[in-house]
């Protein structure tokens, strides 16, 4: 018990607590070294050609040795800081995407799997357990953003088509994998969600009902595996930092016709932390729910997203 002490208070020593300050965004450190500090200002209204505002990050410091992980549309995105960073944790993940040459760029075991497709994910699933010898952690990564229109303009194809990837992936593919971390002796499935499984969202209501579905099957699995051992919990991304919200900032501030340094700023205002989030921050929470440190929770919608209070 004493030894124990010793080696949490060293490991305590040697962890360097994240720093605020105002600068300018520094090169990306991730993830060259796992356990650099990324410094990026904040509290500010940045424009555009600046680096916008996100929360400074630091990449988590745990240990994940040997731990199987199969991660689904992790080729580029979130998944694939997701796999980055659990592979620099010394776990082994295995991945499927749609996007061959992302998929060979990612320099991760994997395979091309369309998570549209039911007999994929389970093929996908299959390949994963062949490769790894059996299966710890399952995330249930992949999802397509959808339509953004009104209801009436939106065909039943495409509402098919975001509940194919966003949700019922999920389901095949912790149906598949369940037995497997059944036998394992028990695990952990993370499923991606959003800010849109939490509020509703105007205009985009296939990833919505899709997001919102997510944490429904999170809470009845965690239910239904909790006795096996398996704990079950969403990520609630908020507004992710990259190219993809810097698109969708432009193309809002032109539909409403003000400056995008304007419309980064509304943004901005959704939040109490007047932060966009990092992908790191969403890996930094997978790495924490797979490993030990997240032995006791199970069934939870965790929101990372500088505490939205409406969508925008
Ligand atoms: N980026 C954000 O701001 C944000 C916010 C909230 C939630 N999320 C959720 O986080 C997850 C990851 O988001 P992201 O921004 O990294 O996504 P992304 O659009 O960057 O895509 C990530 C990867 O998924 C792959 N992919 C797309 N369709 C696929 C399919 N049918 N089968 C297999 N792979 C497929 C892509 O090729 C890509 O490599 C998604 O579930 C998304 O809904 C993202």
């Amino acid at each position: 018990m004493r030894a124990h002490g010793a080696n949490v208070a060293r490991r305590r020593a040697r962890f360097k607590p994240p720093v605020r300050r105002r600068a300018n965004l520094p090169a990306r450190l991730w993830p060259a070294d796992p356990l650099a500090t990324t410094i990026r200002p904040n509290n500010e209204v940045p424009a555009m050609t600046k680096s916008p505002s996100v929360l400074p990050v630091t990449v988590l410091p745990v240990t994940l040795g040997g731990l199987r992980v199969a991660i689904t549309g992790a080729a580029s995105g979130i998944g694939r800081v997701m796999a980055d960073s659990f592979r620099a944790a010394g776990a082994q993940p295995f991945i499927c995407d749609v996007d061959e040459a992302a998929l060979a760029r990612s320099g991760h075991a994997g395979l091309l799997a369309d998570a549209a497709r039911s007999s994929e994910m389970e093929r996908f699933i299959d390949a994963a357990l062949a490769a790894l010898g059996g299966l710890d952690v399952l995330v249930n990564n992949a999802g397509i953003a959808g339509p953004t229109a009104p209801i009436e303009e939106i065909v039943p194809e495409a509402l098919e088509r975001v509940l194919a990837i966003d949700l019922k992936a999920m389901f095949h593919c912790a149906r598949r994998a369940v037995p497997a971390l059944r036998a394992a002796g028990g695990g952990s499935i993370i499923n991606l969600s959003s800010a849109a499984g939490r509020f509703g969202f105007a205009l985009r209501s296939p990833y919505a009902a899709a997001k919102w579905g997510v944490v429904g099957l999170t809470k009845t699995l965690a239910i239904e595996l909790g006795p096996a051992g398996i704990r079950v919990n969403a990520i609630l991304p908020g507004a992710v930092a990259g190219p993809r919200i810097e698109a969708v900032i432009a193309a809002k501030a032109k539909a409403a016709g003000i400056s995008i340094a304007e419309q980064t700023a509304r943004q901005l205002a959704a939040a109490s932390l007047r932060a966009f989030v990092t992908a790191e921050d969403i890996a930094n929470t997978a790495l924490f729910l797979a490993s030990p440190f997240g032995a006791a929770i199970s069934g939870q919608a965790i929101a990372v997203d500088g505490d939205l209070q409406y969508m925008i």
